[in-house]
């Protein structure tokens, strides 16, 4: 299973770069206007800025919400770099859009899936990634990895290709299910990725480790 991190803080993307672990990373316009970053300009030379930092792909949502003005930002957002996957959401022109990226060579990652019959659609339109939002549905009391585990089962048997990507993680428990459940691709925040280190038998175990070590040196 892939990891992306789900920021766009730039010292949050460096930090997840550096353990070694990062496949990619998505960001969402409420996770761009979180740092601040507003204005076309803005907004291009940040996502430029995360694609030097990581070696995978980079996912950039459009604005629009109407299949001509998806074309035009996609193809915007594509040149800035090969990383950028474009980010369109699950809707009548999204789809459309899909459609028109993969027959463009362009890769997309469908957002805002809540159902496996929007998996379906987003499949069959050629998406690159699809993004399910695990914890939006477990907020509504239903069960979110349920639904990946649903979609697992459909792509595996219609052998659809399109790459199933865990989003709106909330805790390190959801990846580790989220990866027991068939996910292709766990988009996290870093809270959750370094989350999976901790084990308090790990740091009583490590304790202990180097107090023997010390001892035995003062013999
Ligand atoms: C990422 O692609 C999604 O936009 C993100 O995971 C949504 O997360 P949230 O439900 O915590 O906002």
């Amino acid at each position: 299973m892939k990891f992306f991190v789900d920021t766009a803080n730039l010292d949050q993307i460096r930090e997840a770069q550096d353990l070694g672990v990062l496949d990619g990373v998505t960001t969402n316009p409420s996770l761009m206007a979180k740092e601040g970053i507003t204005g076309t300009d803005a907004v291009m030379n940040h996502y430029k800025a995360i694609c030097d930092i990581v070696d995978g792909d980079v996912s950039a949502e459009v604005i629009s919400t109407d299949f001509e003005g998806m074309i035009r930002e996609g193809e915007n957002l594509a040149q800035i770099d090969d990383k950028i996957v474009v980010k369109v959401p699950m809707i009548k022109e999204g789809v459309k859009a899909l459609r028109w990226f993969s027959d463009h060579g362009i890769k997309t990652n469908c957002t805002l899936v809540f159902s496996a019959g929007q998996a379906i659609l987003a499949a069959k339109a050629g998406a690159t990634y699809l993004s399910p939002f695990i914890g939006r549905i477990d907020d509504i009391n239903w069960d979110g990895m349920e639904l990946i585990a649903q979609i697992a089962n459909i792509y595996a048997i219609q052998g659809f290709s399109t790459e199933i990507l865990a989003a709106s993680i909330r805790n390190p428990l959801h990846i580790v299910k989220a990866a027991e459940a068939g996910a292709d691709v766990c988009t996290c925040p870093l809270s959750s990725i370094t989350g999976l280190l901790n084990h308090p038998l790990t740091d009583i175990g490590l304790a202990k480790f180097l107090e023997d070590h010390q001892k035995s040196q003062s013999l």
